[in-house]
């Protein structure tokens, strides 16, 4: 880990006795998001406050996320509309930090096309950014090599966006190279936390009052294969399960590949572990899945589905889908919709494919158009909200234990929570409530959420 101590004592004497403030937007998955609380803790040290309305910001960090085309076009209006706040204020510094800028062909571009950004980070660099601020407060664009640091395992203060829900990374980057996939290009390879790290990490938030633990990684199923088998991710569920409090668990990726009879034995058994899997199918045909490099068929991911529904037939499940993979035929469409319909899904996340540069996917060819691709979006989300209304009736007259989050914007007077099942809950009630577990018994379902009625202890 690099000692920013000097560094850090420079920017607070360049800075002198004002508080300038940061506005720091993340991206993408929650792993960025996590990233993104890193770098406010790097930026709170410094002596920076926070703000959520960029004009008035001295500082502006985007942490990007480069999983999509659109994503990315989104972020490059965002910086380009930047200009003119850089223009009414010259003091003020950009940086782009996260998994755009560690695509080279992107760094080159910002720093060629966007004269307003003052420096790029890459991901597991965030230790760089106090020498990368520093040079840019002394008018020194671009001065790092982001390559240079590499702290994934370094254990970053961090300022954390919710006082209730805390996200865990576990493990950072990924082996698997599904082709479609740019992840394994700007997050490099599988590294693991160490266990007394992490179970450390959860004590103190738990002890923080933190209800909700949610583990992150790629692909949290290989937590560990590279620490010489001192632990699997199932043993580090029954650890964690075991830190007193009142508190539950969740976890997310998980590749249905190594999905095992440990990690369902796990599930069930530890009882602050949420009853719910995320497990993304990504296509339902063996031909989509075997191009994309997905190394399991239709018919093991079903044998996983039908295990957890021997245990449990109401047992919740969602999944992330690609529409329109190079070349994908209507029957691998169509044997997508039927694997829908066969595991009943909660939920699906669905992507339309989009085409990542460096990856193996980017060169096959694809003679799908634009238009079929959102042809067949648009079936799929429908049949999901068929699946969906359907299914979660299943809640009807149960009772169910809600993480109260926010305030209905549907409802008046209504508060809305996730269940264990990862279901959106409406209960009438009010924001004294927003932070606690309540006992909800459930009494209408829609196709987005479930209705029900607060049982008072
Ligand atoms: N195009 C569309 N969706 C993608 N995903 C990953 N890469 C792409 C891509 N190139 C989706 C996958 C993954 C989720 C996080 O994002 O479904 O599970
Ligand atoms: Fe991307 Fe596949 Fe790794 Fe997930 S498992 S991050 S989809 S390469």
């Amino acid at each position: 880990m690099n000692d920013n101590t000097v560094i850090i004592d420079e920017i607070k004497r360049l800075l002198g006795d004002k508080t300038p403030l940061a506005y720091v937007r993340s991206f993408g998955c929650q792993l960025n998001v996590s990233d993104g609380e890193k770098l406010k803790g790097q930026l709170k040290k410094m002596g920076y406050g926070f703000t959520e309305d960029e004009s008035t910001a001295d500082l502006i960090i985007l942490n990007t996320c480069a999983v999509r085309e659109n994503a990315e076009d989104r972020v490059f209006g965002i910086v380009g509309s930047m200009k003119k706040l850089k223009e009414q204020k010259p003091s003020l510094i950009i940086g782009i930090a996260g998994c755009m800028t560690a695509q080279s062909h992107i760094a080159e571009k910002i720093k060629k096309s966007y004269p307003q950004v003052d420096f790029v980070l890459g991901t597991s660099a965030i230790n760089g950014l106090p020498k990368l601020l520093l040079d840019s407060l002394r008018g020194v664009k671009f001065s790092a090599d982001i390559a240079e640091y590499d702290d994934f395992s370094a254990e970053a203060e961090q300022v954390r966006e919710s006082s209730f829900k805390a996200s865990v990374p576990i493990m950072f980057g990924c082996n698997n190279f599904c082709t479609y996939c740019i992840v394994p290009y700007v997050r490099g390879r599988e590294r693991s936390r160490r266990p007394e790290d992490i179970i450390s990490e959860v004590e103190g938030l738990v002890r923080d009052g933190y209800k909700e633990i949610m583990l992150l990684g790629q692909n949290v199923n290989s937590y560990g294969n590279d620490l010489g088998g001192e632990m699997s991710f199932p043993q580090l569920l029954r650890r964690l399960n075991a830190i007193e409090g009142d508190f539950r668990i969740r976890f997310m990726s998980s590749h249905p590949k190594d999905a095992s009879n440990e990690l369902i034995d796990a599930i069930f058994e530890c009882d602050k572990v949420a009853k719910h899997l995320h497990l993304p199918v990504q296509s339902g045909s063996d031909d989509v899945l075997r191009r994309m490099n997905r190394r399991y068929t239709a018919e093991s991911y079903l044998a996983i589905v039908d295990e957890i529904r021997r245990r449990d037939p109401d047992f919740s499940l969602t999944t992330d889908i690609i529409v329109g993979f190079p070349d994908e035929t209507n029957e691998d469409f169509e044997a997508t919709l039927a694997i829908m319909e066969r595991v009943r899904y909660d939920n699906i996340y669905s992507f339309i494919y989009s085409k990542r540069t460096g990856t193996k996917a980017a060169e096959m060819p694809d003679s799908i158009t634009d238009e079929e691709k959102g042809k067949r979006m648009r079936r799929l989300l429908e049949v999901q909200r068929g699946i969906s209304t359907e299914h979660y009736k299943r809640f009807i007259g149960r009772r169910m234990r809600v993480l109260a989050d926010d305030i209905s914007k549907k409802h008046d007077g209504y508060v809305t929570g996730k269940s264990d099942e990862f279901i959106i809950v409406e209960f009438e009630g009010d924001s004294t409530l927003i932070g606690q577990f309540v006992d909800v018994e459930i009494t209408a379902a829609m196709n987005w959420a479930v209705i029900g009625r607060r049982i008072q202890k």
